[in-house]
């Protein structure tokens, strides 16, 4: 049985004050509503507002995540942050490889595969981002474009380090854009990703790997979504900035 996760990906949302605001928002929802533990829950609020979120969800079940992070520990990167400094402050996950970064800064799946070891090397989980835009889907690529993807972007990754990678299936043209891949769409291209990473590493860690799906998750299509055999939760944009969407959202997966 995989446990589901429940990801918020603010992207570039809210500033300090604001972060503070829906973070102790939600530790109340999740602390006052929330009757099962049965899913993971983690939430990526900018840089600035990670150690804060850390400290207001200490003794919670809530974890906090990065969105981005350089692949070298150290040196001159202006600008960047590496692993090692996201996880000394107590984060525990890290997305990779989201789209709008491989969209407006040249990320590749090369440099995810380098950026997914480096996470792995400091103990952080992987949110894994993969996924096609209307223009792949539409001339039937998409298959292709995933496969390349997931096997690029975990090049290097041993069958012991896929324990800490979670993929995440967002479909580009889902992104922001309220038209939800359906979760028939969705878990047709789950189960390819599944096939792939069997291939790779295996059925027993093929069935243990987490598949996420996002784009345009909402409360009210979650709970069909994640109903779906390989589909194991989400990763929320626009529905992880309102408390109660996010919260009803991590229902559906419980
Ligand atoms: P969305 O974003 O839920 O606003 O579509 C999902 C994501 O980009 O991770």
């Amino acid at each position: 049985m995989r446990r589901k996760i429940v990801a918020g990906n603010w992207k570039m949302h809210k500033n300090l004050v604001e972060s503070q605001a829906l973070v102790t928002e939600i530790r109340g929802i999740v602390r006052d509503e929330l009757l099962s533990n049965d899913a993971e829950i983690v939430i990526c609020p900018t840089f600035l507002a990670l150690p804060s979120s850390i400290k207001l969800l200490e003794g919670s079940n809530i974890a906090v995540g990065a969105q981005n992070m350089h692949q070298e520990a150290q040196g001159a990167f202006t600008g960047e942050i590496s692993a090692p400094m996201i996880q000394s402050i107590g984060a525990t996950h890290v997305i990779i490889g989201h789209s709008e970064r491989r969209q407006y800064f040249g990320e590749t799946s090369q440099t995810c595969a380098l950026k997914t070891k480096a996470a792995i090397n400091n103990q952080l989980t992987v949110l894994y981002c993969v996924g096609e835009t209307l223009e792949q889907r539409e001339s039937d690529a998409h298959w292709t474009v995933i496969e390349e993807q997931v096997r690029l972007g975990l090049q290097g990754i041993s069958a012991e380090e896929m324990k800490n990678v979670v993929i995440a299936y967002e479909p580009v043209w889902a992104i922001g854009t309220g038209k939800t891949a359906t979760s028939a769409q969705a878990q047709e291209v789950h189960a390819f990703i599944r096939t792939i990473i069997e291939k790779q590493y295996g059925d027993q860690i093929a069935q243990a790997t987490r598949i996420l799906y996002g784009g345009s998750v909402k409360p009210d299509n979650a709970k069909e979504l994640f109903a779906q055999a390989d589909i194991d939760g989400g990763l929320i944009g626009g529905a992880a900035l309102k408390a109660r969407d996010f919260f009803d959202i991590i229902q559906a997966a419980v």
